[in-house]
């Protein structure tokens, strides 16, 4: 027995050994880490229980046969973060570039199925040279089986994917697939071409960062919710992000600790400029309502016109989404639509109530918008929010103008409670441009039109520029003072904990693509 145990244990070395030491050293010469590191510092200590450590890949072409390193490139198994379980994969780029075979691929389709069957947390560690070349349309298919086990859990497990080495051509379908996407900068990167075939194809020349770099994604494309400086940085956002998330979509996220104590937040009541064309912060406001510092902001640099990120409410797990006045005066555009609309799907997906902050002025003019169509775009906010049962809570602080009134989880649309302050103005736009279109006539005709159309804006404003119409109509279910947003909104969430709403019957809704 000993010398079998003997055997094992060289067994299980060579598999801990990877693609040997050279090459472990240029993964650190890179800046980063090996993929047992990286689960290292990703899992609760002596948590994790690797399956498959002994697999090896059955090619036998071009010499492959001779070269053949237990594990195949990957590393995968199960095990804890903060007491949690998870389901993982880490891809291992020291052998044979992290590059996905048939059996690689086997294994990571086994733990996802073992996730779903499980009802736990699916976590990618992407760092990969693709499809392994030697074995042609076998590694094709098995990146398929990935591809069509991320749909089936999408909506049944929270899925996470993090970016910490190349990520290319058919590779990348599968993180896009899933709910969150983080990189690391400078050292990873995604794109369906690499530079090479870029420039053969379209004459660009660009290098791998400028085309597929964390923050190329993070900014332009949108591709990645979260850019970060290091691996192990990106690691403790994936423990965070779960933080906000339950296991699975029957479950809710696990509430924290909370003690009462004075709810009111008297620094609100000053937030708001005097001038309502003058901007300000709306994280500031997200901020005070909060739980302290328990803001995780979701795509930070990507359409900042509008904010949306994970935060706590007396120790429950909430999310936000919030115009930004600091950022083309919070307009909604094409970016901040999508952006918006996949936060707000991932939130009903998963049980996790919703809370707006309103300031809108309506959705951005011009051919840009139209000819990339705003409409498709626009629609899909509006259609996440309307088919969200999640509780969701309004709070509209100043401009609600025109069809972006609907939009925002408007009363009309399903949201269980609406708030206004007293800056709130619900309109069907701003009273300068109401004037002009309303009172052309008498503004042309007055001796002074100027002096006119400013009467008659004064006029539109008096009537529109505020809360009240609404809240006449019921639209607006209270006005409220900015100092008690925090304590109504516990209140109002607490008595919504248990919201139960019946669905039509359907295979699935058709949302605006
Ligand atoms: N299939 C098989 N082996 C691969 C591979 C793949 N797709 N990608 C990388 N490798 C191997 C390399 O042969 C090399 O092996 P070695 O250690 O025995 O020399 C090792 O992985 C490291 O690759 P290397 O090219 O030296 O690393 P790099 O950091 O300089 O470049 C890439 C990384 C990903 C840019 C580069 O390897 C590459 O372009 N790979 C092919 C990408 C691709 O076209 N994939 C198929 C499309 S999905």
């Amino acid at each position: 027995m000993d010398k079998k145990i003997e055997t094992l244990h060289k067994k299980r070395e060579q598999a801990l050994a990877s693609g040997g030491e050279a090459r472990i050293a240029g993964q650190h010469k890179k800046g980063k880490l090996t993929a047992r590191e990286r689960l290292h510092f990703l899992m609760d200590e002596g948590s994790f229980q690797e399956i498959g450590m002994l697999v090896v890949h059955r090619s036998t072409d071009f010499g492959m046969e001779k070269e053949n390193y237990p594990g195949d490139g990957v590393v995968t198994g199960y095990g804890t973060i903060n007491g949690r379980p998870v389901y993982v994969f880490s891809q291992d780029f020291t052998i044979f570039g992290g590059s996905l075979s048939e059996t690689h691929a086997e294994k990571i389709c086994k733990i996802m199925d073992l996730a779903m069957q499980n009802g736990v947390p699916f976590i990618g560690l992407n760092d990969s040279g693709g499809a392994r070349i030697q074995e042609g349309v076998v590694s094709l298919g098995g990146y398929a089986d990935i591809f069509y086990r991320n749909t089936r859990a999408s909506g049944v497990i929270p899925q996470l994917s993090a970016i910490m080495g190349p990520c290319a051509g058919g590779a990348v379908y599968s993180p896009a697939i899933t709910d969150f996407i983080l990189m690391v900068e400078h050292t990873s990167y995604m794109f369906v071409t690499g530079p090479n075939v870029v420039k053969t194809v379209t004459h660009e020349v660009v290098t791998s960062e400028e085309l597929g770099g964390a923050n190329t994604h993070a900014t332009k494309s949108g591709v990645t919710h979260f850019a970060l400086a290091n691996e192990i940085d990106a690691i403790q956002h994936i423990k965070k992000l779960l933080s906000y998330m339950p296991q699975n979509c029957e479950e809710t996220a696990p509430n924290l600790a909370y003690e009462s104590k004075n709810e009111k937040r008297p620094s609100l009541n000053s937030i708001m400029p005097e001038n309502a064309l003058q901007p300000y912060d709306i994280r500031e406001v997200i901020d005070e309502v909060i739980d302290e510092g328990s803001f995780l902001e979701v795509h930070k640099d990507f359409a900042p016109n509008i904010v949306v990120g994970f935060a706590r409410l007396a120790g429950r797990s909430i999310g936000i989404v919030a115009n930004q006045p600091a950022y083309l005066a919070g307009v909604l555009d094409r970016h901040s639509s999508t952006k918006g609309a996949r936060f707000v799907r991932f939130c009903d997906s998963f049980n996790i109530p919703l809370l707006v902050f309103e300031d809108v002025p309506g959705f951005l003019p011009g051919t840009d918008q139209e000819w990339n169509a705003i409409i498709t775009n626009g629609a899909k906010l509006l259609y996440a929010f309307c088919e969200a049962t999640v509780p969701r809570i309004t709070v509209i602080t100043r401009k609600a103008y025109g069809g972006a009134y609907d939009v925002m989880n408007s009363k009309h649309i399903g949201a269980d409670m609406n708030y206004a302050w007293p800056s709130a103005e619900i309109a069907v736009m701003g009273a300068k441009g109401a004037a002009e279109i309303i009172f052309k006539r008498e503004i042309t005709a007055a001796a002074d039109p100027e002096a006119k159309w400013k009467e008659m804006e004064q006029l539109y404003s008096d009537k529109f520029a505020n809360p009240y119409r609404a809240a006449e109509r019921g639209f607006v279910d209270e006005v409220i003072e900015p100092a008690e947003t925090r304590l109504k909104l516990i209140h109002a969430f607490k008595m919504l904990e248990n919201k139960v709403v019946n669905v039509p019957r359907k295979k699935h809704g058709n949302i605006p693509l």
